[in-house]
């Protein structure tokens, strides 16, 4: 059987949403909604995995959900909510983690980094996160995921998941008359030049919510004023932009620099440099500056408003959130049936 295609992606409330967060998640949910069926999804749960204060997990949650609205998701078209009020998600994901090995878990290098030396004094969470990721994505039968490449590693563990329920369950599936091939293998949506934003003060380090320095980063909810004063300050070698994709080997500020451009115009690397190859960073930032200026200054203060609208936006999530559990609830139906759960 064919899947229809259907588009599941999440975005953790877990502080401060950046321009990472927008160029290799947020931006690239809005065209998908003239193709496919697309779920937006606020993983609280996957959130608390690191301790949260609950105060701010509700900001974050709503903050999360109004950059979704404020980047061109609709929520009409769209299915918009927060994990947590869809109960199925932790119901699979119990079911995952008995399908899942230890082994597979210890292998993901986001947990390793995470972890660190640390390894024995994290949540359990942090190391079945992935399995509830996967939960994520598979109540819906999702066949296209949007993520950074950071994800990629996940997203194979998901399509592991999937292959190893399929086949430890083969007989039941096809007991209870379903479909062979119960869970579909998800593709990943790694796309674009920009999927890797890095720091604005060093271009080897990823843009983090968790970097000290405010300068490194551009929040979403930064004004004009901010956008531009970053940008015109992020850090850069003297020598003028190269000519051509290869002359940013080894310039790793200037590639970060000129992939912001490309993200924010939907142009490639070689077109931009097409345009700028051989000016000075005095022509190319402040072009730069206007370019982010112009599209995310609009979005932050749309942010803004919708953040203080805490009606709206909770109403948003309520509806996203009766939707989705329609879906999942059809599917985890099935999977009780095919574990051997009598309900
Ligand atoms: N792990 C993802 C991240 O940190 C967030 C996430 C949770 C997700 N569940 C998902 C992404 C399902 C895509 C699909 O970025």
């Amino acid at each position: 059987m064919a899947f229809s295609p259907r588009v599941f992606s999440g975005i953790q409330p877990s502080g401060d949403l950046h321009l990472g967060n927008y160029l290799g998640a947020i931006r690239r949910f809005v065209p998908l909604q003239d193709t496919h069926e697309t779920i937006y999804c606020v993983v609280d749960m996957h959130a608390i995995t690191v301790w949260q204060e609950p105060n701010d997990l509700r900001r974050a949650t709503r903050e999360v959900a109004a950059a979704f609205i404020a980047a061109g998701v609709d929520p009409k078209r769209s299915i918009v909510f927060n994990q947590s009020q869809v109960m199925q998600h932790a119901e699979l994901a119990w079911v995952f983690n008995c399908i899942a090995r230890i082994g597979w878990m210890n292998r993901m290098t986001q947990f390793k980094d995470k972890a660190g030396k640390n390894s024995e004094n994290v949540s359990l969470g942090l190391l079945a996160y992935p399995s509830l990721m996967a939960a994520d994505i598979l109540l819906y039968k999702a066949t296209a995921v949007p993520v950074g490449d950071d994800q990629k590693q996940h997203l194979e563990l998901t399509r592991d998941i999937a292959a190893k329920f399929n086949n430890d369950y083969a007989a039941s599936i096809v007991e209870q008359g379903l479909d062979p091939d119960f869970f579909p293998i998800t593709e990943p949506l790694i796309a674009g030049p920009a999927t890797r934003i890095m720091s604005l003060r060093d271009g080897t380090k990823k843009m983090s919510k968790s970097d000290p320095s405010d300068q490194s980063r551009i929040s979403l909810l930064d004004d004009a004023d901010a956008i531009s004063k970053k940008i015109k300050k992020a850090t850069t070698d003297p020598a003028e932009l190269p000519l051509d994709v290869e002359g940013l080997k080894g310039r790793p500020e200037a590639d970060n620099l000129v992939g912001i451009y490309a993200a924010l115009s939907d142009k490639t690397k070689a077109e931009v440099l097409t345009e700028f190859g051989g000016q000075g960073w005095g022509k190319f930032k402040p072009a730069l500056a206007d370019l982010a200026v112009a599209q995310l200054a609009p979005m932050s203060g749309e942010m803004r408003r919708l953040i203080e609208d805490t009606t709206t936006i909770d109403g948003i999530l309520r509806d996203g959130g009766e939707r989705a559990a329609a879906i999942a609830e059809k599917t985890m139906h099935d999977v009780r049936r095919i574990v051997g759960f009598i309900r």
